[in-house]
């Protein structure tokens, strides 16, 4: 299966595997492992990115890729960047914050990434001062410039059912005169983390379980202008978008500075080439390969080029990730090998087995689960192979909740108010604070507030930190934030193994 595979090391060095299998041996080109936007590489049909675990495997289904000329890779617009600068394939087509970093170090803050439109904490800082950045560099986080009210996509004006009242702003941006709530053009920023653009044909799969509608809501889902087919609400944290098509035009628009919309040829390139490319962890450095015989059989892209995607996976027939049998009782080179191996499986049991109660989750809880309800991780964590939601996925999980979040002092809160006659967000009433109003930024409705469309699970071990706001700086923290926002209890050993499933995926 992996043949002619290529290890791409940082800084132009070849990174060796010390125990390779006969998997790995042939290693080939040698490159530095950021793509630069404008630079005309060929990126080869199969490669292996180093990562502190170990490497993440990037497949581009049907052949190399020539970036020469190719719209995701071009800078077209005025600020240099390109789609790439924030979806790096040695970051899982995301980016993290340990890449965010060496680029300030590597350019002393020159690289476009750093382009103040939204690579600053507010577009009036001043340029090349790291403070200046401080939730990119810290957390990880772009700025996220969201009309106040909202608008549909006709352009019309939404009646918001609250108002937003900023009662902290560390980056004095939505208080500034210019780009602030109160400013001529009034707009909210919030800060969300880079998501994976890979592996999207098991996002875009996520469907209405009753097909023409939202099951949650009971709207009308949108027709995909080019299939005819009715879409879920499977991008970005406040499905602001509702298809691949829509959010490239946008974000050419809002990252990028392009001078002109993107031609309907350049999307389809575009989309074309977020739609074939795969990746997932391929080797780690405890658990050894990912990809050899034997391996887990979810494990590793080539499982995600061939596998299909759109089986819910919350059942017997087809669980989330597969099986881990192969690992319970582990074979392994070494005794530390076997132990870790054996640790995955246990943490695969207990994401698809080990019940929880899921409490006061707004669009989980509150579509007639009951409250509490007892469930596990695969529930919400559903779609075969990627682990995203198979439903219009939104719901308030609370990491953007002052009170139910992991703390993020850096980030602005706002306070919510909802009107008297609006409903009312179901668990948190109608005065809350919260870092960021999710989807009720587009709806403008009070029920959504904190309301977010979960990202896949994938590329866990190349793209920290984690949650749409960053706040969970590794997977740890992760496991963290569910053993106390619903008092799991797990043990040492538990929370252990959990963590170390997620690192192979
Ligand atoms: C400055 C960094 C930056 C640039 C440049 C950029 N993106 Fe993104 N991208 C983001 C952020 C941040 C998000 C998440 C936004 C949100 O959730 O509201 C995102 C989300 C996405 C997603 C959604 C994935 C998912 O599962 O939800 C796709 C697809 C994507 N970007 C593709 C692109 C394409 C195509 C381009 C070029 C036209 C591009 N991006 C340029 C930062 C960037
Ligand atoms: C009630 C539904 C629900 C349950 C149960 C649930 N999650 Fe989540 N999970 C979510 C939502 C919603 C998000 C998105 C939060 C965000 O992006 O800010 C999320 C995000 C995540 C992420 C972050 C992904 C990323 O790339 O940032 C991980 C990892 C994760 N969950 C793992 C787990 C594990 C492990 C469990 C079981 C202990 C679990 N989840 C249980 C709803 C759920």
């Amino acid at each position: 299966m992996y043949a002619a595979l290529t290890v791409i090391g940082a800084g132009g060095i070849c990174v060796g595997v010390s125990n390779a299998s006969s998997a790995r041996t042939e290693s080939t080109t040698i490159t530095s492992k950021w793509v630069t936007p404008g630079k005309g590489v060929v990126l080869p049909a199969k490669a292996s990115y180093p990562n502190s675990a170990g490497t993440l495997g990037v497949v581009h289904e049907r052949g190399p890729i020539q970036t020469k000329g190719h719209p995701f890779f071009e800078p077209l617009g005025s600020n240099g960047r390109a789609c790439v600068t924030c979806h790096q394939p040695s970051d899982a087509m995301s980016l993290s914050l340990d890449t965010i970093r060496e680029r300030w170090e590597a350019t002393k803050g020159a690289d476009p990434l750093f382009d103040p439109v939204d690579g600053a904490d507010c577009p009036d800082k001043p340029r090349g001062k790291r403070e200046s950045h401080s939730l990119l560099l810290n957390h990880g986080l772009i700025r996220i410039a969201m009309p106040w009210p909202p608008k549909d996509a006709n352009g019309n004006v939404i009646e918001p059912e609250f108002t937003l009242e900023v009662v902290r702003d560390p980056t004095g941006c939505n208080t500034s005169p210019t780009y602030g709530l109160n400013s001529d053009n009034p707009t909210v920023s919030v800060y969300r983390r880079p998501r994976m653009a890979a592996n999207l044909r098991y996002v875009t799969t996520s469907f209405s379980l009753s097909g023409r509608f939202n099951g949650k809501t009971g709207e009308p889902l949108a027709v995909h202008p080019k299939t005819g087919k009715r879409v879920g609400l499977p991008i970005l944290a406040d499905a602001r978008q509702p298809t691949l098509e829509a959010q490239a035009a946008e974000a050419a628009i809002n990252h990028m500075r392009v001078h002109a919309p993107l031609t309907d040829e350049q999307i389809e390139q575009i989309v074309a080439f977020e739609s074939q490319v795969y990746v997932a962890q391929d080797f780690h450095i405890m658990a050894g390969s990912l990809v050899e015989k034997g391996a887990p059989p979810a494990l590793g892209p080539m499982a995600l080029v061939t596998g299909e995607s759109i089986l819910p996976g919350n059942n017997w027939t087809n669980p989330v990730f597969m099986s881990f049998d192969s690992w319970r009782v582990a074979p392994g080179e070494t005794e530390e090998q076997r132990k870790f191996r054996e640790s995955v499986a246990r943490g695969y049991d207990l994401f698809f087995l080990r019940p929880m109660w899921i409490r006061d989750v707004a669009w989980f809880n509150s579509i007639g689960m009951g409250n509490p309800y007892k469930r596990t991780c695969a529930i919400c964590h559903s779609v075969h192979l990627t682990g995203n939601n198979i439903s219009p996925g939104l719901m308030d999980l609370g990491v953007n909740n002052v009170a139910l979040g992991i703390d993020m002092p850096d980030l602005p809160v706002f306070k919510v108010t909802c009107k008297q006659d609006a409903l009312p967000h179901p668990y948190l009433g109608r005065e809350f604070l919260t870092y960021d109003p999710g989807r009720a930024l587009v709806t403008g409705k009070c029920i959504d507030v904190g309301s977010l469309v979960m990202q896949q699970m994938r590329g866990m071990s190349a793209r920290a930190p984690f949650f749409s706001n960053g706040s969970a700086k590794t997977i740890r923290e992760v496991v963290e934030y569910y053993d106390t926002r619903f008092d799991m209890k797990l043990t040492e050993q538990e929370k252990q193994d959990l963590t170390n499933f997620m690192s192979v995926l």
